[in-house]
Order: C-alpha cells, then sequence, then structure tokens
C-alpha cells in the first residue's frame, strides 16, 4: 500500500484530477511522482480501448479532462500548475507512445485566484437519463463557449428539431455499427456494470445508475431484461436495445454540441479534453445535464462513411476533427461512477 502525504498539494489535486471523465469509464491515467513538486502523467496502456478507440484519441482527450481538474484543484490551493506537454517531444498522433503526456510542476502562488468551476468538479456526472425535451436557450450555449479559450477548439451548437432528430438517427445507426464488431462487444462488456454486484465489486466502468433507473427497476434490468449472460450469449439483442436507447436520448436532447480542432495531434487531443471538462463544469453550474455521444465520430474504418455524414450534418469540414460531440438538456442528476484509489494509478 502507498502511504501519502494529505498535505502533500500533488496529492490534493490528483484526488481532484481522477474525477475526470473517461471513455467506458476507464480511468487510462498513469502518474508518478519526481522530485519535491512534479507530477509526471502518461496513458495507462492496459486501460486502452483499441476495437472502439483504435488510435486513442479518446484515451488523450481524457488525460486533456484530467489536467484541466488538476489545474483548477492547484489553482483553489493557491498553486500555479506549469503543464509541459509532451516533454520528451511531438507524439506519434496514431500509435500511443509509453512516453509522458505531461510533466506538472506545482509552484505555490499568491497571484492565482480560485476558479469556481472547481467547485463543481464533484457534482459534474455524464447524464444518460431521459430528457425533458425542453430546448436549451442559445444563451446557455453563449455561456458554455466563455467558459474555456475558445480559439483553438470551437464550439458547434444547435437547438433545431430536424438537426437533432437526424443526429438521433445517424447516434442509433452509429451505436449499430460499434456493436456489430466482436472485439468492441468486448470491451463494452468489460466496462459496464450490469447489476448493482458489479458495481459493488469494481472501481471503474458504468451502469444501469447512470441511466437514472433506481434500484427495483436496476433489479429486474440486470436479471431479466439486460444481463451480462443475454448480452454475451446473444449480442444482437443487446446491441438492438443500446440502438433504441440512443435514438431516444439523443432524440430527446434540448441541443446538441461539438468540440472540433483543425489538427488531430496528440495536443488538439488534450487541449479538446481541457475545454470539454470546462464545457462539462459549466454546463453542471447552468443546471444541464450532458452526455456524450462518440460512436458516430469513432475513429475505426467502420465508421468512416458515417462520421463524413455527421460532419456534412453539423457543416463542419472534413479537414477537421469532431473531437467530442454530445446531448445537452434539463435531467435530473444521477449518482457519480465509481474511481480507484488514489494509489492504484501510481
Ligand atoms: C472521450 C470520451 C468519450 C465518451 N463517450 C461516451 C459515449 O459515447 N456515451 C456515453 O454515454 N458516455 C461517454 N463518455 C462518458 C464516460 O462514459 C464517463 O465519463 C465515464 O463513465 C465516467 O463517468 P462521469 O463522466 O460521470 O464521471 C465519454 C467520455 C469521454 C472522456
Amino acid at each position: 500500500m502507498i502511504l501519502f502525504d494529505p498535505a502533500d498539494i500533488r496529492i490534493r489535486v490528483l484526488n481532484s484530477a481522477i474525477l475526470a471523465p473517461s471513455p467506458h469509464n476507464t480511468q487510462p491515467w498513469r502518474v508518478a511522482f519526481r522530485g519535491e513538486e512534479r507530477i509526471v502523467l502518461s496513458i495507462d496502456h492496459t486501460r486502452l480501448i483499441p476495437g472502439c478507440d483504435p488510435i486513442g484519441r479518446q484515451a488523450f482527450i481524457s488525460a486533456g479532462a484530467f489536467l484541466e481538474n488538476l489545474d483548477l484543484a492547484a489553482k483553489s490551493g493557491g498553486f500555479r500548475a506549469d503543464i509541459d506537454l509532451f516533454p520528451w517531444g511531438w507524439p506519434d498522433a496514431r500509435t500511443v507512445a509509453e512516453d509522458p503526456v505531461a510533466h506538472v510542476d506545482l509552484i505555490e502562488d499568491r497571484r492565482v485566484d480560485c476558479d469556481p468551476l472547481f467547485l463543481k468538479i464533484p457534482l459534474r456526472h455524464t447524464n444518460r437519463r431521459r430528457f425533458e425535451g425542453k430546448k436549451v436557450p442559445l444563451e446557455a450555449a453563449g455561456e458554455l463557449t466563455a467558459a474555456y479559450d475558445f480559439s483553438l477548439v470551437p464550439l458547434g451548437f444547435s437547438h433545431d428539431d430536424d438537426l437533432i432528430r437526424s443526429v438521433a438517427d445517424l447516434a442509433a445507426e452509429a451505436m449499430e455499427i460499434e456493436l456489430a464488431d466482436r472485439e468492441r462487444v468486448r470491451e463494452t462488456l468489460r466496462y459496464f456494470r450490469f447489476t448493482d454486484r458489479e458495481v459493488r465489486s469494481s472501481s471503474d466502468g458504468f451502469g444501469h445508475a447512470q441511466s437514472g433507473y433506481g434500484r427495483l427497476a436496476r433489479f429486474f434490468i440486470g436479471r431479466f431484461i439486460l444481463s451480462r449472460e443475454r448480452a454475451s450469449s446473444s449480442p444482437e439483442s443487446f446491441s438492438r436495445m443500446a440502438k433504441k436507447s440512443t435514438r431516444e436520448q439523443v432524440a430527446g436532447a434540448g441541443g446538441i454540441g461539438w468540440l472540433s480542432t483543425k489538427g488531430d495531434h496528440r495536443v488538439d487531443q488534450v487541449r479538446a479534453g481541457r475545454a470539454y471538462q470546462r464545457v462539462h463544469l459549466k454546463a453542471s453550474a447552468l443546471g444541464l445535464a450532458l452526455q456524450p455521444v462518440s460512436q458516430p465520430i469513432s475513429d475505426y474504418p467502420d465508421m468512416a462513411d458515417l462520421r463524413s455524414g455527421i460532419h456534412e450534418l453539423l457543416g463542419v469540414p472534413a479537414t477537421h476533427t469532431i473531437q467530442m460531440l454530445f446531448r445537452l438538456g434539463y435531467a435530473d442528476p444521477v449518482p457519480a461512477t465509481p474511481r480507484r484509489a488514489l494509489g492504484e494509478f501510481f
């Protein structure tokens, strides 16, 4: 067991950093301490999902969200986080190297101000409930845009009914494509928690509670409608259910948002992750529910046609990359997903 000094600022900031979002709640972060003040962040290769995320783009987005939380926590403690991205040099954009993603030095600095978004870190949760169907006003989208440095990672938004319906159709089709591949199904089943018992015995993944189902409903669904046995023995029925719920989730959104970048280098992905985290924290502050919809923008070849379709629909040039696509709306909150103990990240 690793013994930590709770007064060490690095421990305090890491406890906030690991509350960041990650694909399937894989938590693909590895950290090390160097000297008195440095944190080294790398990608944990054992937690990549190469079927669903073949070039590791989502893992680097998640590393960006981790760094954003870390930065907010440092400021709240009166420290400046000097973040040096890819200190060993420019990494390849399609393979995941062992090189660190960042060196972070924490320097005490009285001039830093606490950012109010820090307070939202423990309250930000991915919400898979059915949303109320009320439109998200354009002013709210404006506030999301103002929550981060917009210049390199523009935010797109629409609450047009026809567009939402078209995204719902594409997202449902994309879910079917995602689950038509054995490896991708295997990865999803590895991180999906079918019952409360599975939730209690794991410290990663996500389950029905994040879709807003109460205890009794979770018991019946996990036992009779969507059990691990059924999903494993009949991936087709798992896929059918996932497709149906994806269509309903997206069609009931009060708006669709997306973050894109001009390039798709690792630094773009990390930047997009930081932007996404600030957008989600701001959405939480505004009382907005948010859920990413990643299947239509996935990088595996089976999705190429559909990905072009979503670019066309949203008016994003084919030369740019949509890093995050998400639905926004109004819904009751959902419980937090679990995290591994801090020592397991070292
Ligand atoms: C890059 C990325 C892609 C994601 N894609 C999806 C998605 O397609 N559907 C979804 O419901 N959640 C998606 N999520 C949300 C994760 O499942 C969620 O962050 C994780 O389960 C942890 O839960 P939390 O966000 O409530 O802390 C994504 C998150 C990230 C960072």
